[in-house]
């Protein structure tokens, strides 16, 4: 089977009803990022930072799975995909995507503070217990953070992610504005032979040399448009 590589943004996740980050009423515009997505904002006030994050995984629940989402996962019937995504909701792995690599964190998962990418420490919360409070201890002792990646923090998966991309013989980049590195890097590692699909509904900044065609259109219809392209090259 030819190996797919399909990187998302939030885009991807704007037809089930979760913000973007950069669009008009995106969460950038209501949120400081230096307040609730880097570490000196969580140390100057981790309740603001911790209350952040717990409203964005009670939508959760609330929300499902778009079209999109479902036909990415249904690619798995024709290629090896794996699903390169900097979203920290759940929706590619309740759509049923089985290859999902979260370059961002999790939202259901939760952290030690002193040590967030010990394996060890991370828990995975449940919708009985959706929040994160001062005070809730990881198994360190530490108080339990969400596990999200913050700006300025290493990207532990990036290299995984990396080695992935190298070796795609499809490569797919789905509502993502490209403006956060590494993960806007990855393109650069597709090989040059490797066709490149984008879809957004409006143009991204490309700085990658690769060539690609962009669908412009949203995730759900841009993927509709895409999977019958991609069920031809299946069969050649
Ligand atoms: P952005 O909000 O920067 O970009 C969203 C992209 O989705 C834009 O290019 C939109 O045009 C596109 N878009 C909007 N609606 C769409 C739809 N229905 N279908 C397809 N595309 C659509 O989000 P990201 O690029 O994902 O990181 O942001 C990257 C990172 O910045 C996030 O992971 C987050 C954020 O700060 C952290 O919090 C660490």
């Amino acid at each position: 089977m030819k190996k797919l590589v399909i990187l998302t943004g939030a885009g991807m996740s704007a037809e089930s009803g979760i913000s973007t980050f950069r669009d008009s009423g995106g969460l950038w515009e209501q949120h400081r990022v230096e307040d609730v997505a880097t570490i000196e904002g969580y140390m100057r006030n981790p309740k603001l930072v911790l209350d952040f994050y717990n409203e964005r995984r009670r939508q959760l629940p609330l929300v499902k799975p778009c079209r999109g989402h479902e036909l990415v996962a249904a690619l798995e019937q024709w290629f090896d995909v794996t699903v390169i995504t900097q979203n920290v909701d759940d929706l590619h792995e309740r759509a049923g995507s089985t290859k999902v690599i979260h370059l961002h964190g999790e939202l259901m998962k939760a952290t030690s503070t002193d040590e967030p990418n010990d394996p060890t420490q991370i828990v995975t919360l449940d919708e009985d217990h959706m929040d994160i409070h001062i005070g809730d201890k990881a198994a360190d002792g530490s108080q339990l953070r969400p596990f999200i990646v913050w700006f300025g923090e290493a990207v532990p998966e990036i290299e995984r992610a990396a080695e992935i991309s190298s070796q795609a013989d499809i490569y797919v980049v789905i509502g993502t504005s490209l403006n956060v590195y590494p993960a806007a890097g990855l393109v650069q590692f597709v090989p040059d032979h490797s066709p490149v699909y984008l879809i957004d509904p409006k143009d991204v900044p490309w700085s990658s040399g690769h060539r690609y065609r962009h669908i412009k259109k949203g995730a759900s219809e841009g993927m509709e448009e895409l999977t019958e392209m991609l069920k031809l090259i299946a069969e050649d």
